[in-house]
Formats: structure tokens, sequence, C-alpha cells
């Protein structure tokens, strides 16, 4: 049942998955494309640049907001994390999307639920050191939320570098016939990445959280400059991150893109991707070198 409010709305807001499949087969037999933007709310720029994507690259854009708990550990911030439902639903709107799958935990999850995807390997390096648990409710859900929408293109932002190979192999290997479109990370004018997090940091932290963007600038012109020991310029990313104050490092490395291996001597492509503890914010930022 929709409340008043959501009756009046350009957007229309889907909470169940019968509905959703109704939906869907009917966009389908007419031939539409259709195009999913999966989110777990709070949306911001760099969430609404998928959606402005999926808007313009398909027939029908369908953003999801799902704040999916199987992806967070324990001792996680799944309790603080923000959900101002009604600020994004406007955002969505003003973006022109035309429907928002807002599902219940017991939708996706019902009584009985038991069932879920093993993520690929390379789910294991990186955030899989760190958040163990993370990747499997990810493909779990991203799998869901393809199912349900059979979408033709899934939009997803770069700046979740990990996450993007992980689905794409996870669609590689379970043969999903969705295409994945990545979108560039989307920063602040000062260069700090966007994020649903960046609400928790106070001025203090959100000055030392700039330390991310600004150590992947200074190696990325190193790299530019002809530096070649991979361990030199890691050393001096953890030395600019710490001495600008972040409170731990979980990594701050240079791989190889596709495989996210060490890349020591550097060879191009190279991907640098640091994730630190900004106060007890989480942040991560990556930047590709060609
Ligand atoms: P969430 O963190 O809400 O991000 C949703 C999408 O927005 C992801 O594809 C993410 O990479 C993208 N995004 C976030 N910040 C961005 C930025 N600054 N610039 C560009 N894109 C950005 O990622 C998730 O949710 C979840 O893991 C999800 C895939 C929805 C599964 O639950």
């Amino acid at each position: 049942m929709n409340t008043y409010w959501e009756d009046e709305l350009a957007i229309e807001i889907i909470k169940t998955c019968d509905e959703l499949e109704r939906l869907v087969s009917g966009l389908k037999s007419d031939g539409k494309t259709i195009g999913v933007v999966p989110t777990m709310g709070a949306l911001h720029e760099g969430h609404l640049s998928l959606a402005r994507a999926a808007v313009s690259q398909t027939d029908i854009a369908i953003a999801t907001i799902f704040l999916n708990p199987t992806q967070f550990a324990p001792n996680e911030d799944l309790t603080t994390y923000p959900e101002p439902i009604e600020a994004d639903i406007a955002k969505l709107e003003d973006v022109g999307v035309p429907y928002l799958f807002a599902p219940s935990n017991d939708e996706m999850y019902p009584p009985g639920f038991s069932t879920s995807v093993v993520p690929p390997k390379i789910s294991k390096r990186l955030e899989g050191e760190f958040r163990p648990t993370h990747f499997a409710g990810v493909a779990t859900v991203v799998l869901k939320l393809l199912n349900l929408t059979q979408a033709d293109i899934g939009f997803f932002g770069q700046k979740d570098f990990q996450q993007v190979m992980v689905i794409k192999r996870m669609i590689a290997d379970l043969n999903v016939p969705t295409e994945i479109r990545v979108c560039p990370i989307v920063r602040e004018s000062d260069g700090l990445a966007l994020s649903s997090r960046n609400v928790y940091l106070s001025k203090k932290e959100r000055e030392i959280a700039l330390s991310l963007s600004r150590t992947l600038d200074h190696v990325e012109k190193q790299i530019r400059s002809g530096l070649r020991d991979g361990f030199e310029a890691i050393t001096e990313m953890r030395q600019m991150l710490i001495d600008a104050g972040v409170d731990s490092i979980d990594y701050a490395i240079l791989a190889h893109p596709n495989t996210l291996e060490t890349n020591d001597p550097i060879e191009l492509p190279v991907v640098a991707l640091i994730a630190a503890f900004v106060g007890k914010t989480r942040l991560i930022d990556n930047r590709v070198i060609n």
C-alpha cells in the first residue's frame, strides 16, 4: 500500500517482488530495454550519475534502494547507515527515473531464505581480507536484483572498483544476460569521492578524509613522471595518509586492474586503491592510471 504522498509522485514506487515481476514482464513484452541502478539509498550525485546514465541509455530505468543487511558484518554500520528515503525519492524523480524498487528485508529475505552466491576468487583480496562476508552479501543481492528486473544493462560505479570486478565475474560465470556499465567516480570539487558515509565525518575528519584523493593524485603524478618502484610508491602513499591523520589503513596498494595482484615494478595500466578509517568511518577510493 502506498501512502497518500507516494500516490502524488511521478515516480512509481514498487515494494514487492511480485509487483516488480509483473511490471518487468509487461515492459519486456513491449520490447523495452531495462536499465537497473542498484543502491543502498542515501543518494548523492554519484548515485544520480548512474541514474542519469540509465535514463539516457535505456528505455526504462529502474533504481533500487535496499539497505542490504547481508553485506554488513555485525561490527559494521548497518544500524547507523543513513536512510533519507523521502529525499532519495525526490532526487530520483528529479533525474527522471520512472520506477523505484524499494523492498523490505522480508521481501528480499523471506522466512526460509537460505541460498547464497559464493563470490568469485577475486573477492578474497583487499576488501575480502577486511570484510570477509561482504562480497557474498553483495553478489547474492545483486544477482537477485538482476533476476528481478531482468535488466539489459546494470549501472555500477567505479568508486567500488573491486565490487565491479566481482559482479562482472559473477555474471560471466553464471551466464546472467545483463551488460554491466561502469560510471566514473563523482567527487566534491576538492576531490573527496562522494559516499553515503561522508555524512558521518566531522569538519576535522572531512579535512583528513581529503588525504585519500590527494594521495591518489600524488601517486598518479609520480607514476606519470616515471616512478616504477612499487614498494617506494606504496610506502609513500601510506606515509601521506598517516601524516594527514587517518586513524588506520586497511590497504593502500598498487595493483593490476584486471587481477588485483601486486603491481611491482609498476606496469601500466595500474590501479591505486585505498581503504582507510577516518575516526570510525571507513572510506575507500581508487584511481586507474593508464
Ligand atoms: P551503494 O554504496 O549505495 O552504491 C550504489 C552504486 O553507486 C554503486 O555502484 C557504487 O559504486 C556507486 N557509487 C557510490 N559512490 C559513487 C561515486 N562517488 N561516484 C560514482 N558512483 C558511485 O554499492 C552498493 O551500494 C551496494 O553494494 C549494492 C551494489 C547496491 C548492493 O547492495
